[in-house]
């Protein structure tokens, strides 16, 4: 299902359509999952039409828990609540199944955390999301800090370059106190398989594939209009 031509919006503007259609999913009288990033910022913003009618949101990182509040929608502790029925948020890859490259806002822990507790995951994307095979966007991985050496050493074995992730000249430091390594070269191409192995090896807190928690339905922005995708 597509809406009417959208070849002249901007990718922000694309952003804006999509963050706009996800409200359809939202469930009246329901607390929602909110992910991060820019196009979860649109989302944000259009959730404030019906803040009055949800009981709330689990938000996935300190940037959407500040947004949120500001347009007045309430924030629950995930630890209150024992499931959502949506989890709405972005991707910076989604593959024809459903699988994500997450993490390039650093979330991403936080981020598969309210994804579990979710019956249902809605991502947010333009069309330059959408692509074959997961791994031409450098792999985002929180990482504790004393394990980085090894887990760079790791990734080289898989063809991979690790980078540890810097911000105002020193290492990016997450919402949960850690650090993220970015990896490029990586062709991602069973990621069940990958965020498997990877999830096990000392000292990796989180990997950006969403495999397991992968998205059952995407909303493309697309020079079509909005393209709904289900897996
Ligand atoms: C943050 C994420 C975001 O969902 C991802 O980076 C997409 O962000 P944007 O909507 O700004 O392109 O995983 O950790």
């Amino acid at each position: 299902m597509s809406t009417p031509q959208t070849a002249s919006l901007t990718q922000d503007e694309l952003k804006t359509l999509v963050g706009q259609a996800a409200l359809r999913y939202v469930q009246a009288g329901e607390v929602i999952g909110v992910g991060t990033g820019s196009t979860v910022n649109k989302f944000i913003d259009a959730l404030a039409s019906m803040k009055d009618q949800i009981a709330g949101a689990v938000s996935s990182s300190v940037a959407s828990t500040e947004r949120l509040k500001a347009l007045g929608i309430p924030v629950l502790d995930s630890n209150d609540v024992s499931r959502l029925g949506v989890y709405i948020d972005g991707a910076d890859e989604i593959d024809h199944r459903g699988y994500m490259v997450k993490g390039g806002g650093a979330a991403l822990t936080r981020e598969k955390i309210v994804a579990a507790l979710a019956d249902r995951f809605v991502c947010i994307a333009d069309e330059s999301k959408l692509v074959q095979t997961l791994g031409q966007f450098p792999l985002p991985v929180e990482i504790i800090p004393m394990a980085a050496r090894r887990i760079t050493e790791q990734f080289a074995k898989l063809g991979g370059t690790a980078t540890l992730r810097m911000k105002d000249g020193a290492p990016l430091v997450t919402d949960n106190g850690q650090h993220i390594l970015d990896v490029q070269g990586l062709q991602i191409s069973d990621p069940l398989a990958f965020e498997t192995a990877v999830s096990q090896w000392p000292g990796v807190v989180t990997v950006g594939v969403f495999a397991h928690q992968r998205a059952q339905v995407c909303l493309l922005g697309t020079a079509q209009g909005v393209k709904t995708m289900e897996f």
